[in-house]
């Protein structure tokens, strides 16, 4: 049996994070820079399923990993999902380029990739819908109440339009724009922060009502100046989400730091990205300036920069 390999690509949330798990709208895309990677090949003579995933430091058959970890369950619900009790015995490699707990996608992309390979293996590669949907489970044991919006971008590898519950909705990009992506090298899982904002909004509902439905009207704003090539507009949209998101208390001094640094050195507008309390922030830029900007942030402690051009 040959072997098979899958990959899923990262993915940065443009508008709307945190208030899309709250029903308001968000905007995300991928980032093909980095992505997630799961290769399996037969173990003749061997038993079960062997998992290799150097990057986390795993090396376990999948009989020895507990029901909460992610990796087993992306598996368990791959067999589940088509009818195997026990597959032939096989050696699953996974690799990723997509930091951890950044907000770039690396649960939700080492999930596709998985389910990807071993439903390949299989012969019974699952469609995309399926792909998401068992991803979306997986990504509770990462986020809790996941939104939904991560396994989706990350699964079509397409800029999407999302609203939690509502058909998805991949959105064309006719006019191209460039982005600087830089990371504060604070790891922060995802669950941390949306498991605060929900205490947050618990104790004062109105007041995050509020600040999501802001989000959202940002969001929206920010869709219809990409349908209508109002580039320009969405720099001092990313702005204004920022300072939402500030004030929704899932900033810290580093992606402050960063975004300020962005701003300074040209960019247009800048915010962060994803769960925030440290991961990735996101600077919009003309494309002669993106050098410029990713030296600016290196400067002020980006531990990583990715340039990416989005719509292309
Ligand atoms: C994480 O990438 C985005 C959040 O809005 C959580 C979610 O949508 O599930 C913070």
């Amino acid at each position: 049996m040959p072997a098979i390999a899958a990959s899923a690509p990262g993915k940065i949330i443009l508008f709307g994070e945190h208030a899309v798990v709250y029903g308001q709208p968000a905007l995300a895309v991928p980032v093909r820079q980095v992505e997630a990677k799961a290769i399996i090949k037969a173990q003749p003579g061997g038993e079960g399923i062997r998992i290799l995933a150097p990057d986390i430091a795993l090396r376990s058959e999948l009989s020895a990993l507990p029901l909460e970890d992610a990796v087993g369950k992306a598996i368990r619900l791959t067999l589940d999902a088509l009818g195997v009790a026990s597959p032939s015995a096989c050696t699953l490699m996974i690799s990723s380029t997509i930091p951890l707990a950044a907000g770039l996608g690396s649960g939700a992309a080492v999930s596709v990739a998985i389910i990807r390979a071993l439903s390949g293996f299989l012969g019974h590669p699952l469609p995309d819908e399926q792909v998401n949907a068992l991803t979306y489970e997986v990504e509770k044991l990462h986020h809790g109440t996941p939104s939904g919006i991560d396994n989706t971008v990350v699964t079509f590898a397409q800029p999407v339009y999302f609203i939690k519950g509502q058909p998805i909705k991949t959105i064309e990009i006719r006019y191209p724009f460039t982005l600087v992506i830089g990371d504060t090298g604070l790891v922060s899982p995802t669950s941390v922060a949306v498991g605060d904002v929900r205490r947050a909004y618990e104790a004062q509902p109105e007041l995050f009502e509020h600040y999501f439905a802001l989000c959202g009207r940002i969001t929206t704003n920010a869709a219809l100046s990409i349908q209508n090539g109002r580039i320009n507009s969405l720099g001092p949209l990313m702005n204004d989400n920022h300072e939402v998101l500030q004030k929704m208390g899932v900033s810290c001094p580093e992606l402050d730091q960063l975004v300020a640094a962005a701003r300074e050195a040209g960019a247009s507008g800048a915010k962060l990205s994803g769960g925030g309390r440290g991961g990735n922030m996101i600077a919009l830029v003309e494309p002669d300036q993106a050098q410029a900007v990713a030296l600016a942030l290196e400067d002020a402690g980006a531990v990583r920069t990715i340039i990416t051009q989005v719509g292309k």
